[in-house]
C-alpha cells in the first residue's frame, strides 16, 4: 500500500482506526462480514421494521443481513420475487424465515413500494441502476429508474408515515469538476459534481446519481419537510459479497483475475468497503443528529498496491492471472476506474456523526478476492 497516498484521505479519519484495519483479521467469509457489520452498527436487538429497496443487490444484501443480524423485520423489494437467483441468497440469511418479507417493486411503476413501506418506521432506499457498459438508452436505462424511481420510493414513503429515510447516493453526484482536483484541494459534502460535464463525456450513470440525489433534496424541502432524510455518498465499494450474481463494482476487481486487465493500471483509484456502507446506512438512520450527505471514502489508493492485495486475498489457483506489468501511463487506454492523480477527499463529517471507522482499501480487496461467493463468479477470459 502506498501509505503516503492513502494518508491524504486517512488523515481526515480516526487514527486507532488507522492501526486496527492493519491487525483485523480478513473477514473473508459472508458469515463473518454479517457478525462484523452487525457489531459495527450496534449489535443490540432491534424490532422495528424497516424497509430496502433493491434488496437483491450487493450493497442492500450487506445491508439486509446486518439489520436482520440486529432484529430487524425487513421489507425489502426486489423486482422479481419469483427468481431464486435475487432471492435464495436473502431467504437463506439467519433471521430471514421470521423476520424478511419480499415484496415486488418496480422503480418505474407508480405506486410499486407502497405495500412495502406500509408499517415500516425507516427506509433505505439503494436501488438504482448500476451499469456502464451496453447502455443504448441512457434515459430509459439508468436516467429515470434513479430519479423518477427516486420520487416513486420517497412519495410511497410520505404516503406511509416514513419519516426517517437513508438514500444510496455516489461519490458520482460529488466528485466530478471541470477545474479538476488542483493541488490543496478538498473533497467535502459542500462539492457537487458538474452535470453537464458528466453528460458531454456520456457517463449516464454519473448523470443519473447526480439527478438523482438533486431530486431527494427537492423533494426534502418541498414535498416531505417533516421527514428526516440522509444520503450516504460512497466512492467504489468494495469488500464481501451476498449475492450470487457479479456486480459492477466487484466486476472492476474480478477484471484483475480474470485476465481481462493485462496491465496494472499506472494511477489511482478510491474506494470504501461494503461492510461500512452498511454501517453507514444504519447509523444514519438510528442517529437523530445524522442530516444531509456523508461523503463515504475508506482511501484512495494506487493500483499497484491494489493488485498487490488482490495477491494477497486470492487463492494461488485462481491467481494466475493477476497483472504484474504497470502500464506506460503515455501509452494505457483510459479506464474510468484509473484516476491519472490522486485526490483528497475529508470523510471526517461520517467518522464524526456516523461513528464510521473506514477500512482501508486493502483491506476490502482482500477480502472480496478471499470471498468464496466472488470466486466462483470469475470467469476467465479465453483467448
Ligand atoms: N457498488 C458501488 O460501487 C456503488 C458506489 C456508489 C453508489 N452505489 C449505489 O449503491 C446502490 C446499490 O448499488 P449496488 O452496487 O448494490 O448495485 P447492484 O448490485 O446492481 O444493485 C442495484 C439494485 O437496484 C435494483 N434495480 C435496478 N433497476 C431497478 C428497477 N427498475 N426497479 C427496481 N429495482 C431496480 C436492482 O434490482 P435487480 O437485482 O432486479 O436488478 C438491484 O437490486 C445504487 O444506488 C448505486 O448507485 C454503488
Amino acid at each position: 500500500m502506498d501509505t503516503g497516498l492513502c494518508a491524504r484521505v486517512l488523515l481526515l479519519l480516526e487514527p486507532a482506526r488507522l492501526l486496527c484495519n492493519w491487525m483485523l483479521p480478513a473477514e473473508a467469509h459472508p458469515a463473518a462480514s454479517q457478525g462484523a457489520m452487525a457489531a459495527a452498527a450496534g449489535s443490540s436487538a432491534d424490532s422495528k421494521v424497516v424497509c430496502v429497496t433493491g434488496a437483491s443487490g450487493y450493497v442492500a444484501s450487506q445491508l439486509v443481513a446486518a439489520l436482520l443480524a440486529k432484529g430487524c423485520t425487513v421489507h425489502g423489494t426486489v423486482r422479481s420475487v419469483a427468481n431464486p437467483a435475487k432471492t435464495a441468497h436473502l431467504k437463506a440469511l439467519p433471521g430471514a424465515a421470521d423476520r424478511l418479507k419480499l415484496f415486488e417493486a418496480d422503480l418505474l411503476k407508480a405506486g410499486s413500494f407502497d405495500e412495502a413501506l406500509a408499517g415500516c418506521s425507516e427506509c433505505h432506499h439503494t436501488a438504482s441502476p448500476f451499469f456502464n457498459d451496453g447502455v443504448t438508452d441512457a434515459e430509459l436505462q439508468l436516467i429515470r429508474p434513479a430519479v423518477e424511481g427516486t420520487l416513486n420510493v420517497l412519495g410511497s414513503c410520505k404516503k406511509n408515515g416514513v419519516r426517517t429515510i437513508v438514500v444510496t447516493s455516489s461519490t458520482a453526484a460529488v466528485y466530478g469538476r471541470r477545474e479538476g482536483n488542483p493541488a490543496g484541494h478538498v473533497i467535502t459534502e459542500a462539492q457537487w459534481a458538474d452535470e453537464d460535464l458528466a453528460a458531454e463525456n456520456k457517463v449516464h450513470y454519473v448523470v443519473s446519481k447526480i439527478k438523482a440525489e438533486r431530486a431527494v433534496w427537492a423533494f426534502a424541502e418541498k414535498e416531505f419537510p417533516e421527514a428526516r432524510i440522509v444520503a450516504v455518498n460512497p466512492t467504489l465499494v468494495v469488500g464481501p459479497m451476498l449475492q450470487p450474481v457479479m456486480n459492477t463494482s466487484s466486476a472492476v476487481i474480478a477484471g484483475f483475475l480474470s485476465g481481462e486487465q493485462t496491465a496494472v493500471p499506472s494511477g489511482y483509484i478510491t474506494i470504501v468497503d461494503v461492510r461500512d456502507v452498511v454501517a453507514a446506512h444504519i447509523a444514519a438512520a438510528e442517529r437523530e443528529a445524522a442530516s444531509g450527505r456523508y461523503l463515504l471514502v475508506g482511501g484512495v489508493a494506487k493500483w499497484a498496491d491494489l493488485v498487490a492485495s488482490m495477491r494477497e486475498g486470492t487463492p494461488s489457483e485462481l491467481a494466475g492471472k493477476l497483472p504484474s506489468e504497470i502500464a506506460d501511463p503515455a501509452a494505457e487506454a483510459p479506464w474510468r476506474y484509473n484516476m491519472k492523480s490522486t485526490l483528497t477527499v475529508d470523510c471526517s463529517k461520517a467518522t464524526k456523526d456516523l461513528g464510521i471507522e473506514f477500512r482501508s482499501p486493502a483491506t476490502s480487496v482482500r477480502d472480496l478476492c478471499a470471498d468464496s461467493v466472488f470466486q466462483s463468479l470469475v470467469k476467465p477470459v479465453t483467448a
